[in-house]
């Protein structure tokens, strides 16, 4: 077999303009800051491969500094074609000089390649015969368990960054297919806090403003699935002045929706509703034919669900008599039978990373920190196959610092009180 190249980025001239970006980030990012500095002087990865598929974002090169300066050494593939950043790629294979922990990691992403392209880079990450793993959707597990099963020895654990991944793991786990331990990173509780509710919410907003100019006030927006990230994007949606209309299919999360003081309804009464959709479910073929078939003239279509499934974009092309590509940055028009134009952002991929800036640093911090954590955990750890909770303290460890950072202090158990909480006959 030919020796894999070491690289594959759009153009390494752009490192400079990605070096920046990265140091911008980074300034907004204490906690991982703090690790760095730790990592740098303990190493705890030294001598350790690993293979990460992630959004190649400054945020992710922050991360990718900081698990270089612990000692590992790094290969980095894009987990959406859409969202790769080919500055911040090249920024993180060209570095800024030996031993600074910024260079040398073996990034094969750039912005925009087809699905032969996209399968090539996760090869690529992992003919570096990883140690560990960094996932984002479970598609380096899924082709190390399928195409490279003779690298599945080699490979001790990963962790596992959104949820989707994290269903797609329990899935292989009770198949009693997954062959490997793996932490459902996303599950912690200052993930699905931070990066779900707060990150996703503010940044999918983002994404649609940013892409269609739209006024969210007096629209309508469909949010559907109420989770950690739809309640989020419904917080946000409201209280940029849109009603918010929820679809569900949990009763829980449909009465929470409620309760927060949304409309409920299924979609095919809210498809003819909306002014934005907004599909984070996880799940697949949420706004289909029928729903396009009565939404309202200049409806936006955003998918903030990690895979483009949630849009039935084959079925939209199939209705539309015209696709007007790029009316504006992002934004395909498709023109339906009697004129109406429907408005997709980012080909029904995640608006928030495709159409935005994805979650802002400060949110990414909370996310890599402990992402950080659990590699420099896992790196030590020995873990039967199957999906592990991160420790307590890792997450623990991580909101402390971040609060530290921001200057809030809390409040310490007594003694009394903490034997009060942890005794049945107090
Ligand atoms: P979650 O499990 O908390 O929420 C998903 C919700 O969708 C559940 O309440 C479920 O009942 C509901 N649902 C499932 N099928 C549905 C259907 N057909 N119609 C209406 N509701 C339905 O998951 P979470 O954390 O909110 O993540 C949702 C998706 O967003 C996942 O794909 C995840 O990977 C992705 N994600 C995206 C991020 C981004 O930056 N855009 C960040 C984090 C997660």
């Amino acid at each position: 077999m030919p020796a894999a190249p070491l690289h594959d980025v759009a153009d390494l001239s752009l490192a400079e303009q990605g070096r920046r970006r990265v140091d911008f980030a980074e300034r907004a990012m204490p906690v991982l800051g703090l690790l760095r500095e730790r990592f740098a002087r303990d190493r705890p990865l030294a001598g350790v491969r690993v293979a990460a598929c992630l959004h190649v974002t400054p945020e992710t090169g922050a991360l990718a500094r900081t698990l270089v300066a612990g000692g590992a050494e790094l290969h980095l593939a894009a987990s959406n074609p859409l969202s790769t950043q080919d500055d911040v790629a090249a920024a993180l294979v060209v570095g800024d000089g030996a031993g600074s922990g910024r260079g040398g990691i073996g990034v094969h992403a750039r912005r925009g390649v087809d699905r032969d392209g996209y399968a090539g880079h996760l090869l690529g990450v992992l003919d570096s015969r990883p140690h560990l793993l960094l996932d984002d959707g479970c598609d380096l597990v899924n082709v190390l368990h399928t195409t490279r099963t003779d690298l599945l020895p080699g490979v001790r654990a990963g962790g596992e960054q959104t949820s989707t991944g994290v269903l797609r793991l329990r899935q292989m786990a009770a198949d009693g297919a997954l062959r490997l331990p793996m932490a459902a990173v996303n599950d912690t509780p200052m993930q699905l806090l931070v990066a779900n509710r707060h990150g996703t919410g503010q940044s999918t907003l983002d994404a649609v403003v940013r892409a269609t100019g739209t006024l969210i006030a007096g629209t309508t927006v469909v949010v559907a699935g109420y989770g950690w990230c739809g309640s989020g994007i419904a917080a946000r949606a409201r209280g940029l002045g849109a009603s918010v209309v929820v679809t569900e299919v949990e009763p829980s999360k449909a009465l929470e929706a409620v309760l927060d003081g949304h409309r409920v309804l299924p979609m095919a009464e809210a498809a003819g509703l909306g002014d934005v959709f907004v599909t984070t479910t996880g799940n697949r073929d949420v706004l289909t034919a029928a729903h396009f078939a009565v939404m309202k003239d200049g409806a936006v279509l955003a998918n903030a669900g990690h895979f483009d499934v949630e849009v039935d974009v084959g079925g939209l092309e199939g209705e539309a008599v015209a696709v007007h590509r790029g009316v504006r940055p992002h934004v395909d028009a498709y023109e339906l039978p009697d004129g109406r134009r429907l408005l997709l952002i980012a080909e029904g991929r995640l608006a928030n990373l495709a159409a935005a800036d994805g979650h802002p640093a400060s949110v990414m911090d909370i996310s890599f920190a402990v992402q950080a954590l659990t590699v420099e955990w896992l790196a030590g750890a020995e873990l039967g196959a199957g999906v592990h909770g991160v420790p307590a303290a890792i997450d623990d460890e991580v909101a402390r610092t971040k609060l530290a950072a921001l200057g809030v202090r809390l409040d310490v158990l007594s003694a009394a009180q903490s034997r009060y909480l942890s005794s049945w006959q107090a």
